[in-house]
């Protein structure tokens, strides 16, 4: 896939990670913030990953989306794990350190398995092994971090690897920083926000959106049959919420139009971009229209109270029977605990809801609260 490559912004944001002020935070991590499908994985793997290793940091990927259904503590330790095993030197030392001297003798061959949550070698000492062992700086990326707080698990490990940074980070090692990014800022807030939460105070970055440079970029070489004027294109990727995907699909619509004339391409431009628009609103919308009336109604409270939303009390609870009854006055439904405990996991499957292992709840995605709005779907909520 052809990328256009952010290098400036890579560097800048290289330097604040590896090279941290005496009086910074940033030594606590860095947070990324930015919607879904606006380039953060791609822009983390093609320009960020790069330049990190260029300036001599080892790096570590994690992406706690890319399977929705392990626990994001395991995926964490595994790519830990995936990266030790590929460094000869370390495995050796942490298998004198656990006590098996003559690792390579004897056929008792040290296990990488020890290494983890609750196992012999915690990650502490793992990364740290890998550090002295390289004389690098690691840097550990986890893409879509809110996900880590959805499980105990994921919990331990974000705990485990603050124990990591703070031993790192003293000066008998070079050091350990970590990378979070996410698609949204109240989630990557719970991971900072609190004392005893693994990144107090890290600072909280909103990950700039793709911008005019890439804008030309993309109408150089879109390759229609008549230019395409970067500042229209401009105007069309903000109203698209800067997600590149859909400026491509609507030039994709436009290449299978055969016989259109070269006049018409930017009209027909504009309109496939607000087609892509569309569709994926409608797409978000569709979830939402297949909902039992108590999940609608329990997603709809939700979207409305954002932050405050508290799922059990008693308001929240009329609240529902509200929406209940303005959807259907003659309806059946209860909004009573045991029922909205099973529409909010019914929710979380279909991911609309986002659950941190301690019970609070947020949309999945912001922008569906944003739409729900704009059609109504929220007017009934008291
Ligand atoms: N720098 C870029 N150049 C070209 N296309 C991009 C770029 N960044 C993102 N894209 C396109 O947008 C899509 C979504 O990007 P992604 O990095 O997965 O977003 P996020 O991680 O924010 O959800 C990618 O599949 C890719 O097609
Ligand atoms: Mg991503």
């Amino acid at each position: 896939m052809d990328v256009f490559h952010r290098e400036a912004l890579a560097a800048d944001l290289a330097n604040k990670v590896l090279f941290v002020a005496p009086t910074s935070a940033s030594g606590s991590g860095l947070f990324l913030a930015a919607p879904r499908r606006t380039g953060k994985s791609t822009f983390l793997r093609e320009d960020l990953r790069p330049q990190l290793e260029k300036q001599g940091a080892l790096v570590v990927y994690v992406d706690l989306w890319e399977d929705r259904r392990a626990d994001p503590g395991d995926v964490i330790v595994h790519a830990v794990r995936a990266e030790l095993s590929r460094h000869d030197g370390v495995v050796k030392r942490l298998a004198r350190s656990a006590g098996m001297e003559k690792v390579t003798v004897g056929g008792v061959a040290f296990s990488l398995d020890r290494v983890g949550l609750g196992e012999g070698v915690s990650l502490s000492a793992a990364l740290a092994a890998l550090s002295d062992e390289t004389n690098q700086v690691i840097v550990l990326i986890v893409d879509e971090a809110q996900h880590a707080i959805t499980s105990e698990r994921g919990n331990d490990a974000l705990f485990a690897l603050k124990a990591a940074r703070d031993e790192l980070n003293s000066s008998r090692h070079r050091g350990l920083r970590v990378v979070a990014t996410g698609s949204n800022r109240d989630k990557l807030a719970m991971l900072r926000n609190s004392r005893d939460q693994a990144f107090y105070g890290a600072p909280l970055v909103n990950f700039p959106p793709l911008g005019p440079d890439y804008v030309a970029w993309f109408c150089e070489r879109v390759g229609l049959a008549a230019p395409l004027d970067p500042m229209v294109v401009q105007e069309l990727f903000t109203h698209a919420a800067f997600r590149p995907e859909l400026l491509g699909a609507a030039a994709d619509a436009l290449r299978f139009e055969f016989g259109l004339a070269p006049q018409d391409v930017p009209g027909r431009f504009a309109a496939a971009v607000q087609e892509q628009i569309d569709a994926s609103n409608d797409e978000l919308l569709r979830v939402v229209h297949s909902l039992t009336p108590l999940q609608a109604a329990v997603l709809k409270v939700l979207a409305r109270r954002g932050a405050d939303y508290a799922p059990f009390e008693g308001a929240t609870l009329q609240a529902y029977q509200a929406v209940l009854q303005a959807a259907n006055p003659a309806g059946e439904a209860r909004a009573d605990v045991p029922a909205v405990q099973q529409a909010l996991l019914a929710l979380q499957e279909k991911a609309l809801v986002w659950r941190a292992a301690r019970g609070v709840y947020a949309i999945e995605e912001a922008v569906l609260a944003e739409l729900m709005e704009q059609r109504g779907l929220l007017a009934d909520v008291p």
